[in-house]
């Protein structure tokens, strides 16, 4: 530890020079983070860095506690609605999902929903023929999709994450986790609203004729992303060429397209609590959140959303209908 001088040892985080401080921490001249020293070893890890108390206003603050208390269940982010402002042609696109998939629920006898989170969605569409499924991957929303669903005669199933990997199982029984619990020519409906789903799997278990519906968020980001305006990181698959290529998996699943609408869209962040809120529950934003991590980050950004006007995302999202010959 005393070999080590000053000028040596960096923080991981920003690169800056870190330093001892009295109490025998190594603190980071650059940003907040203090790493502990145990046994005489630097412990030079982000996750067992804390940070220094960094002062900020009573609005932040006050922001801050609202965001960290406000409730989250299933895939319900409608605490974010008074908070963010939608594009117009983000809502028509979301609205003609819905009327789509309630027209195509009301013609089939077997329907499927694929990553129904907590089931809030497809339950909007009851009432459902005599077979109704939903799969669910993350333990706490499959609970939460069968309090929802099973009242509404729909079977919830818990599947492999690996169920929204887009290039499914492969030949000689490889990625087996991939494959979709269902038998051949199940089903006359699929749906998958921002769930990732390989197209291959979807048309084996679609009966001939059967339709595919499904809205995606385009993940390749037209502008600022948060993990971008945090300095955090993002998951590889949003980065641009990274992403599930989802044109080329459903040319090959065989499934013949009747629409394919895409559409640019941006939703306004109008204060950092929304920012918060979001990065808590849709983990994917910036895979290493944490408010005490962020907090110095997170209140650069309060301010500067304050002199801007709120925070925009802009994305991009399609919707896919197709069949089955
Ligand atoms: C964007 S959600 C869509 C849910 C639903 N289809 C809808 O549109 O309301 C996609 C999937 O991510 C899952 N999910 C949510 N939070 C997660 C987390 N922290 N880790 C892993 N999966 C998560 C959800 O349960 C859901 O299956």
């Amino acid at each position: 530890m005393e070999r080590a001088s000053r000028s040596t040892l960096a923080c991981p985080q920003c690169t800056a020079v870190l330093e001892r401080s009295a109490d025998e921490r190594l603190d980071c001249r650059g940003c907040t983070l203090t790493y502990p020293v145990r046994h005489g070893v630097p412990v030079l890890l982000i996750s067992e860095a804390t940070c220094r108390p960094i002062e900020t206003d009573a609005q932040f603050d006050y922001l801050l506690d609202e965001a960290l208390a406000a409730p989250f269940h299933g895939w319900d982010l409608s605490w974010l609605h008074a908070r963010t402002t939608r594009s117009p042609e983000l809502t028509n696109l979301e609205q003609r999902y819905d009327s789509r998939a309630a027209a195509l629920i009301a013609q089939a006898e077997a329907v499927l929903d694929l990553g129904t989170g907590g089931g809030e969605r497809f339950a909007s569409y009851a009432p459902f023929p005599g077979a109704a499924f939903a799969t669910e991957a993350y333990l706490p929303n499959v609970t939460a999709a069968r309090l929802k669903l099973a009242p509404l005669g729909v079977e919830v199933v818990h599947t492999d994450p690996n169920c929204h990997n887009g290039r499914g199982p492969q030949p000689g029984n490889r990625w087996p986790e991939r494959r979709l619990p269902f038998g051949n020519n199940t089903f006359e409906l699929v749906l998958a609203h921002r769930a990732a789903f390989s197209p291959a799997e979807a048309a084996r278990v679609l009966r001939p004729g059967g339709s595919l519906l499904t809205l995606q968020g385009v993940p390749e980001w037209r502008g600022e992303t948060l993990a971008a305006a945090l300095g955090g990181t993002p998951p590889e698959w949003t980065l641009p060429g990274l992403g599930w290529d989802v044109g080329e998996t459903f040319r090959q699943s065989g499934l013949q397209i009747v629409d394919w609408s895409e559409t640019s869209s941006t939703v306004l962040y109008h204060d950092i609590g929304a920012i918060v809120y979001l990065l808590l529950h849709v983990r994917w934003n910036v895979l290493d959140f944490d408010v005490d991590h962020y907090r110095e980050r997170l209140y650069r950004l309060h301010q500067r959303m304050q002199s801007e006007g709120g925070f925009r995302l802009r994305g991009a999202s399609r919707l896919i209908e197709a069949y089955r010959p």
